[in-house]
């Protein structure tokens, strides 16, 4: 199902799990040009064929026709020519006469050139001569995904807790802001599991420090925060401010544990701290001695992390911002013109090069373009592994901005700084699939955009989507806060945060079913009807599991939105607390939806299990279970995963939910399952 193609002598990324025997010929699904410093690999395309995966890449479900760089990029604007974004992930599934997928498992640059230079040719072309290519068949496209997500190993196991809601904003500058945050939740009757603590709560942007002038008694703070049931996030920035007495930074000083410029000096950047050094992830006794500073913040009771900046991102590195201060100088009087400017333009934003920067990987100078996107990769890794000396059984909340596939066994990741666009609503849906593709399941975009200001509606629309995703968090950076409660419509937000947790134990098991099968959560229609047409078109709706289609309105002003719907089922409407339900035939419906719904549809012969609202996770009533169902002449059938969500040993369990002639049934007596009773008269 899996065969291994390897190219000159690749370093061993440890995304593959699986032993794989390497095959003595080349590849029959693709062709392959040999040029002077590279290979490529060649596959026409019929006019009807698709090609998903990617990952976190912009654009559509179906990737073709446009030209990626896998080369883990911090760039803030995710426009629709954007070729390269914060994570790498080279799985590809070709949807031609007899699909497959190609997963290029190389750390330095790869383009992936879908149709853009010849529409009628996919080439992909790994910029180094040294790597691993895989090509994974099956008999459809989701067995496809199967046999690639077994060879890459089980994807990362969150905490139960981190699927209520997180509210994070860049901005909280004290505890105090803080508290108040959490009082608006409290006060309002709105849910809230975790707060995101961005590098206000630092001493001068310092990892591990804390800023104990606006958050004085962290400890203690850590502490009541956890009593009212909200989890602390902390970011943790992958550089190390550059200052003599620091204790982090002189430890990376003394043991060498910092990436070197050419001339074996520790090489300076700049990031949020100022001047920073930058650890060596790919070093293993670096990477450890990293993670072992994750204990600084778990010994005061942390038990959630997000790792930043780790592409890692530079502002500028002083080498190269010395040489521009010296050029404008010398240039003191020469007249500049259009293109001089322009010039300076570029180079100022370009204040950086990787290829100054050298790791030592087993004891061997490697220059840091060569290696690139394994940086936040091993950043991650390393802390997932601290974390586990630290307790070894407890699953801790950890996701990164910068991933390379490998990454998905340790740690979810966000999408990074998006903007508060529509567009960027629609592309976070169309993410969701293309990551699950690629062994992400803890995922999320910041919801109501990171960037630019957001409006009432689009927040309103964009948490009605993530209702369904793992990571629901709320942060943002822009001069307008975009919490809930600054709006005028904070019941809207209560119900669609409420449903959220209502509908916490089919997410959870979806999550879980696709973490122990190897499967995806989010599957774009065209995996799960494949002979049909239209479907394999539709981009703006998704399957979740087998049984459940989401169809979110992203379009402002917009009173509903045409829901394609490729065979009858049942429409729910759910405001928080208040359900409506009504049965459609199979095509094309308008569908009303109001700020406050969220809107999903249940396939015949399926149901969902239902909580009764808590204020947090931890107050959930997870003995008590509410079915909502779609009768296939009388009976409905879900098959439920859950499992303690706190430890990684904890056992999977599988109950069966029955519903049968007005009935449900469940096989353990532990749970009281009913059917939502509003609803039993219309439903059969
Ligand atoms: C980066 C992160 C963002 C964070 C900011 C400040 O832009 O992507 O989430 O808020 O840095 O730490």
């Amino acid at each position: 199902m899996i065969k291994k193609y390897v190219f000159g002598t690749p370093l061993e990324t440890g995304a593959v799990t699986a032993d794989v025997a390497p095959e003595k010929n080349t590849p029959e699904e693709v062709g392959i040009v040999d040029k002077t410093d590279c290979v490529a690999f060649v596959k026409e395309l019929e006019d009807d064929d698709r090609i998903y995966g990617l990952g976190e890449n912009i654009r559509g479900i179906n990737k073709r026709g446009w030209i990626y760089e896998s080369y883990a990029t911090d760039d803030g604007i995710h426009s629709e020519t954007l070729k390269s974004i914060y994570g790498v992930h080279n799985f590809i599934i070709i949807d031609c006469k007899k699909p497959f997928g190609i997963f290029v498992d190389a750390p330095f640059k790869v383009t992936f050139d879908l149709g853009y230079t010849y529409m009628d040719k996919a080439i992909i072309t790994p910029q180094g001569r040294d790597f691993n290519l895989y090509i994974i068949n099956g008999n459809s496209l989701s067995d496809i995904v199967r046999n690639f997500r077994k060879a890459i190993g089980k994807s990362y196991l969150a905490p139960f807790w981190s699927f209520g809601y997180i509210q994070s904003r860049w901005g909280y500058k004290s505890a105090d802001e803080c508290r108040q945050v959490v009082k608006e939740f409290r006060d309002n009757g709105v849910p809230i599991d975790g707060l995101c603590l961005d590098l206000d709560y630092m001493d001068s942007c310092k990892v591990f420090t804390t800023n104990e002038k606006d958050f004085p008694n962290f400890e203690g703070f850590v502490k009541e925060m956890s009593d009212s049931n909200v989890h602390l996030v902390p970011i943790i920035d992958a550089a190390v401010k550059a200052e003599k007495g620091y204790c982090i930074s002189d430890e990376g000083v003394e043991n060498n544990y910092f990436c070197k410029d050419e001339n074996d000096n520790d090489y300076v950047g700049c990031v949020w701290p100022g001047h920073t050094y930058f650890p060596d992830y790919l070093n293993p006794d670096a990477g450890k001695w990293f993670a072992s500073k994750y204990k600084y913040y778990t010994d005061m009771g942390i038990d959630g992390f997000w790792n930043d900046m780790n592409e890692p991102a530079i502002f500028f590195s002083k080498k190269s911002l010395d040489a521009l201060k010296n050029d404008i100088c010398e240039n003191k009087e020469r007249d500049f013109g259009a293109n001089d400017y322009f010039a300076l333009r570029h180079r100022v934003n370009f204040l950086w090069d990787y290829k100054e920067i050298y790791h030592n990987v087993n004891g061997k100078k490697i220059r840091h373009d060569k290696v690139h996107n394994m940086y936040g990769y091993m950043m991650t890794k390393s802390a997932s592994q601290g974390l586990e000396e630290i307790a070894p059984d407890r699953r801790f909340l950890l996701f990164s901005r910068s991933s390379y596939i490998g990454m998905h066994r340790y740690a979810g990741i966000w999408t990074g700084d998006n903007q508060a666009w529509w567009s960027h609503l629609l592309l976070s849906l169309k993410q969701l699939p293309s990551l699950n593709m690629c062994g992400f399941l803890y995922i999320g975009s910041d919801i109501g955009g990171f960037n630019s200001n957001t409006t009432e509606d689009l927040s309103l629309r964009w948490h009605a989507l993530s209702v369904f995703v793992p990571l629901m968090r709320n942060h943002n950076g822009s001069d307008r806060p975009q919490e809930w409660f600054r709006f005028i419509h904070k019941d809207w937000f209560r119900d669609l945060i409420k449903s959220r947790y209502r509908l916490l134990p089919f997410i959870y098991s979806e999550y879980l079913k696709a973490v122990h099968n190897d499967d995806m959560m989010f599957r774009p229609l065209r995996f799960v009807y494949e002979n049909d047409s239209l479907a394999a078109e539709i981009e703006d709706q998704l399957m979740i599991g087998d049984s459940v289609m989401i169809a979110p309105v992203y379009t402002q002003n917009a009173k509903g939105r045409f829901v394609y719907l490729p065979e009858e089922m049942l429409m729910v409407k759910m405001y928080g607390d208040e359900i409506e339900t009504e049965e459609y035939e199979k095509g094309r419906h308008y569908i009303e939806v109001p700020y406050n719904c969220v809107l999903f549809f249940i396939k015949k012969g399926a149901l969902i299990p239902l909580y009764d609202c808590a204020m947090s996770t931890k107050e959930l009533n997870k003995n008590k279970i509410s079915v909502l169902c779609f009768s296939d002449e009388g009976s409905a059938e879900y098959e439920m995963y859950s499992d303690d969500g706190i430890t990684k040993s904890s056992k999977v369990k599988k109950l069966e939910i029955l519903v049968e002639n007005k009935f449900a049934y469940c096989n353990s007596n532990d749970i009281e399952v009913t059917v939502l009773a509003d609803y039993l008269n219309t439903l059969f």
